[in-house]
Order: structure tokens, then sequence, then C-alpha cells
């Protein structure tokens, strides 16, 4: 079975609050695939809820064939949680925090080190090994986080906001990054983004959260009024601000006359 990641009329609350309401998707292998929607939608809540640290009240997550508590067992689960501040004088090098994702796995600290430094070239910050992971640029620390995410061997990653403040340049070649471990390692990517505009070109499928799963599907039929009304309300034209956004071309073009 090709699917890796399947959704079933899942329903969480939060405190009594209802933040998630009868979703159901279904993600095959090598896909990467974005959530997005307002603040407050709900996607942090999904990604948790598919690592089993949210128990839904209906519904069920099924990946990589098992339940998510058995699946993140397996060690082939990647997360990379929503950014935290880290200070700058943070006492780790980029390499420790690389070598944080091998802390489960019985290999020995050579292998470790070496593992790290392989995944540190891979994500093209070779010659960063020692240096302070709080000193680095956001784009440069995304890189090592992504690597500390690539180095257990994942078949499975989700990342949540991976490329806030990251620039659009910036954000261009961490999607072809995404591309290359699709296609050399086949990996499947789950990442939640705010910037549609940039997403909709890059990625497979687009999943529209507001509590309920306004949208799922090819980016191509995502940027339709009624879509983006139920995910953004009548803020919508804000959140269609960038001139460079092509994949939302088609929504430029139907509203240019009538403004
Ligand atoms: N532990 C919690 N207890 C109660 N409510 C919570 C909890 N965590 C999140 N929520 C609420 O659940 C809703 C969805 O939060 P979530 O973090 O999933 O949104 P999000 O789509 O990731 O937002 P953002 O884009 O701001 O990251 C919000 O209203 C939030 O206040
Ligand atoms: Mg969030």
């Amino acid at each position: 079975m090709n699917e890796i990641l399947k959704i079933v009329d899942l329903t969480v609350k939060l405190n009594g609050k209802l933040i998630l309401e009868d979703i159901n998707l279904s993600i095959r292998r090598k896909e990467i695939v974005a959530i997005v929607g307002p603040n407050g939608g709900g996607k942090t809540t999904l990604i948790r809820t598919a690592l089993g640290l949210i128990k839904p009240v209906k519904g069920y997550i099924e990946i990589l064939g098992t339940t998510p508590e058995n699946a993140v067992k397996t060690g082939k689960i990647g997360y990379l949680p929503q950014k935290a501040d880290i200070p700058r004088n943070f006492p780790f090098s980029a390499l420790d925090i690389v070598m944080l994702g091998l802390i489960n796995k019985k290999i020995s600290k050579k292998e470790k080190i070496e593992l790290a430094r392989k995944y540190i070239q891979y994500v093209g910050m070779k010659g960063f090994e020692d240096y302070p992971y709080g000193k680095l640029s956001g784009g440069q620390q995304q890189r090592i986080s992504i690597a500390r995410v690539l180095v257990s061997d994942p078949e499975i990653i989700f990342l949540d906001e991976p490329s806030t403040g990251v620039d659009v340049v910036a954000q261009e070649s961490f999607y072809d990054f995404l591309q290359k471990i699709k296609k050399e390692k086949g990996i499947t990517t789950v990442m939640v983004s705010h910037d549609i505009g940039v997403v909709g070109k890059f990625v497979d499928k687009v999943a529209g959260l507001n509590r309920h799963l306004h949208y799922y599907g090819h980016p191509k039929d995502f940027f339709q009024k009624h879509i983006l009304e139920k995910l953004y309300g009548a803020d919508v034209e804000l959140v269609i601000h960038s001139p460079e956004c092509v994949a939302c071309e088609h929504f430029h073009t139907e509203f240019k006359g009538k403004r």
C-alpha cells in the first residue's frame, strides 16, 4: 500500500473546545503536503495528534500502517516543532544539535559524529559543525534543524513552520531541498506554512485547515475565493499579497477587475 498516513473522521478537543472536526485525508509515500490556514486553525494540533501526543475524541489516525503511538516507537517519524526562540548564547554547536537526532540510536559516539557530519554536509552546512547554533542565521538554523530530523533516517517528516522568518529566495531553495530528499531518500513531508503563495508552487498537495479541512488537493485548485474565505474570512485579500505569487495568478486575474 502506497498510503503512509490516513486520517479518518478525526475530531479533537482541547480543554473541552472543539479544535478539529471530522477531518479525513490520505497521504501517499513521497508526497509533499503543506498544511495552511489561519493562526489557531489547528495545524499544530493535527501534527501533534498524528504523533500520538494528543488523543482524538472521535476517529483515528493510521501512520506507517499502525497507530501513531506504535509508529513513533519505530523511530521512522521525524518532527520539527514550531520554532522556539533560541538565545544567541545557546551553549550547543551545530553538531551537538544534529546529534540530538541520534539520541535513541544504539550506535557508538564515533558513528554518531560521522553520521551527523554527513547530514550537516547534506543540508549544505559543511564547515559549521563547531559553530554555536544560537549564532547561526534563521535559515542556517533551519538547515541544521532539518539535518537533526533527517539524521535518524525517517520515512515521514513533520515540519511545523520551517520557513518562518526565512526570505523568499532561501525559502525556494528550501523547497528544492524538500524535492531532493523526496527523490533521493523517498521521504514524505508534511509541513505547516503561512506562505501560501510560495508553497503553491512547490508542493504536491495543500491541506487548508480551519477547524474543518476546507480543501485537500492539488495547489492549482486551491486559490479560489470561496475556499480562501472559509479559511481566512474577510482578510482573504491580505493573504494574497505577494506580487511574485505565481500560484495565485489565477486569483489575481479573477479579482483584478472587481476591486
Ligand atoms: N493545550 C491546549 N489547551 C487548550 N487549547 C489549546 C491548546 N493548544 C492549542 N489550543 C488551542 O487550539 C487552537 C488551535 O491551536 P494550534 O496551535 O493547533 O493552531 P495553529 O493552526 O498551529 O496556529 P498557528 O498558525 O498560530 O501556529 C487554538 O485556538 C489554541 O488556542
Ligand atoms: Mg501552529
